[in-house]
């Protein structure tokens, strides 16, 4: 590819992105789900799930310990297949993990690879994806950079704070130019301030590239401020309880947005939603 088709092929995946935030009907989906269910050893862990993804858009996952988020999100990857009904990506049966869709968990420590530098880390990401040697430094150091790491190439991730940790994990996952960013509660080891940084840097990410966004978390509040939709699931089976738009403008605000009527009706409904489904 050229550089100017790539940056072509970017420009038209912002604006798709930009197109699928704006909201509206016709939207093309990325991600679908048709009827889909799935049972480890005959117990069914989710039961016929619908669910359509946009591209450019950002979904976010929440609902009680247990019910099905992490297996939702692994199926949505590929890394595993339903036991019944049919999952789509782009169009196409989705047939296992793909090089265009990135996965970010939770425990960056295992993530990470401890032996190599944060350079390192991100160079496997591209050696990988087969960026040629002499073209990795500037793209090493543009991810870094993008992440709010510029000079902490030459770092072991254990010289690392968890924020930097899971900073780094992202740069390694925006090496493969995802279309698609799995999240499996990927803040939720870290304090409340890196958490709200890197929610806004994700937001910035999300922008930029226009890549779409699967986001399990526990945190209503951060799920509401991510998201342009929350799906709620219910457990025992997991299935869909509550699907709630969020037409909160962006760019969002840490404390213009946290502190709108909208917001703190959207926390209620969600609240509710969650203490109906512990019971
Ligand atoms: N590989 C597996 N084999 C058998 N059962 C499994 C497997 N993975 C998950 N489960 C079961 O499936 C159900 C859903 O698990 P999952 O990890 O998807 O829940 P979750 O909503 O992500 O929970 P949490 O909020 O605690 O992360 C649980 O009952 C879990 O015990
Ligand atoms: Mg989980």
């Amino acid at each position: 590819m050229t550089a100017e088709t790539a940056t072509k092929e970017l420009g038209a995946a912002r604006l798709a992105g930009a197109d699928a935030r704006r909201g509206g009907a016709g939207r093309d989906a990325l991600i679908e789900f048709a009827g889909v269910s799935l049972a480890f050893a005959g117990k069914t862990v989710l039961d016929k799930i619908d669910l359509s993804i946009a591209k450019g858009e950002i979904v976010c996952i929440v609902g009680p310990s247990g019910c099905g988020k992490t297996t939702a999100l692994r199926l949505a990857s590929g890394l595993l297949a339903p036991s019944a009904g049919a999952i789509a990506f782009n169009g196409a049966p989705l047939q296992g993990p793909r090089r265009d869709v990135a996965i970010v968990f939770q425990d960056y420590g295992k993530a990470l690879l401890p032996w190599r530098t944060a350079a390192g880390n991100v160079s496997l990401a591209l050696e990988a994806a087969g960026t040629p040697r002499k073209a990795r430094p500037q793209r090493i150091g543009a991810l870094l950079a993008k992440v709010g790491l510029p000079n902490h190439a030459d770092k072991y991730p254990s010289q690392m704070s968890g924020g930097m940790q899971q900073r780094l994990q992202i740069a390694r996952c925006l090496a493969q130019e995802p279309i698609a960013l799995m999240m499996d509660e990927p803040f939720g080891a870290l304090d409340a301030m890196t958490r709200q940084e890197l929610q806004d840097e994700l937001l910035d990410i999300a922008a930029a590239s226009g890549a779409t966004i699967f986001f399990v978390t526990h945190d209503l509040e951060e799920a509401i401020y991510l998201g342009d939709r929350v799906i709620g699931l219910l457990p025992h089976p997991g299935r869909v309880g509550i699907e709630l738009k969020i037409d909160l403008p962006r760019p969002r605000d840490q404390v213009a947005t946290r502190e709108a009527a909208q917001f703190l009706r959207l926390r209620r409904e969600l609240y509710d939603f969650i203490k109906s489904a512990e019971r």
